[in-house]
């Protein structure tokens, strides 16, 4: 059976908006279910009914799943007392969610950040048990060796004693310098701290993909979409193989 809930929580994860404004539409009129005005809060809808605010159809979603591409010199946080930050970014479209970046790029870093205020999910993506791949495009300041090949598939240990899950490094450029990484979790300053351990610096860092779904490609530094259902299930489904 398909999940049902109350007219007023219908309208407050839709339009959205408080459940208080959710029943002053209702009572203006201003709903409609299945073609007949409705003014019952209490009324039990699927999620995928026909309702329509002032004749527009509403479509039911609890929680939004945003890819955003982030620019140089942006935190990866909700709020930060003097930098921009990742959610500042798209705040005005979204003023009544409380969104978070799920995984964080260093502030010089770029590319895809997801964010949404969905915690189970970005728990679940972020979940050391769960290795959702995430790969990133990198320039080193020196070429990728063997030797760093070697070490990031059997698992580096940090100058700190932690040893890091395997990943890999494939060298994209001819010259060796621009290498592509993958990991399968989430460590401060991962990347820059495992090339470390060989001597190599990483003069850029940008994030390509996550769980199998690539930063679109149309999207320019700073800018947005939210994801397809079908994205977020992929993303989904890598925690879950
Ligand atoms: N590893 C880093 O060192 N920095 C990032 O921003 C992401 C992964």
């Amino acid at each position: 059976m398909a999940a049902e809930m109350r007219l007023d929580r219908f309208l407050a994860e839709s339009v959205p908006c408080t459940r208080g404004e959710a029943k002053a539409l209702l009572a203006a009129g201003r709903i409609t279910v299945n073609g007949a005005v409705c003014k019952r809060a209490d009324t039990h809808v699927a999620a995928e009914a026909p309702v329509l605010l002032d004749g527009q159809p509403l479509s039911h979603q609890t929680f939004v799943y945003i890819m955003l591409y982030k620019p140089e010199g942006v935190v990866s946080a909700s709020r930060d007392g003097r930098d921009t930050t990742v959610v500042d970014l798209v705040a005005a479209n979204f003023p009544r969610r409380a969104l978070f970046p799920a995984g964080r790029l260093d502030k010089a870093s770029t590319g895809f950040v997801l964010l949404t205020d969905d915690g189970a999910f970005a728990h679940d993506i972020l979940s050391p048990r769960h290795h959702v791949p995430k790969t990133y495009r990198v320039t080193l300041d020196t070429p990728l060796t063997e030797e760093m090949r070697a070490g990031f598939a059997a698992g580096v240990t940090l100058a700190d004693g932690e040893t890091m899950a395997p990943a890999e490094a494939e060298a994209i450029s001819a010259d060796g310098r621009i290498v592509r990484v993958t990991l399968h979790q989430g460590v401060y300053h991962q990347i820059k701290r495992m090339f470390g351990v060989y001597g190599a610096g990483v003069d850029a860092l940008h994030r390509e993909a996550i769980g199998g779904v690539a930063l679109d490609e149309r999207l320019a530094p700073g800018a947005w979409r939210e994801l397809s259902a079908q994205e977020t299930k992929k993303i989904w489904g890598a925690c879950h193989k």
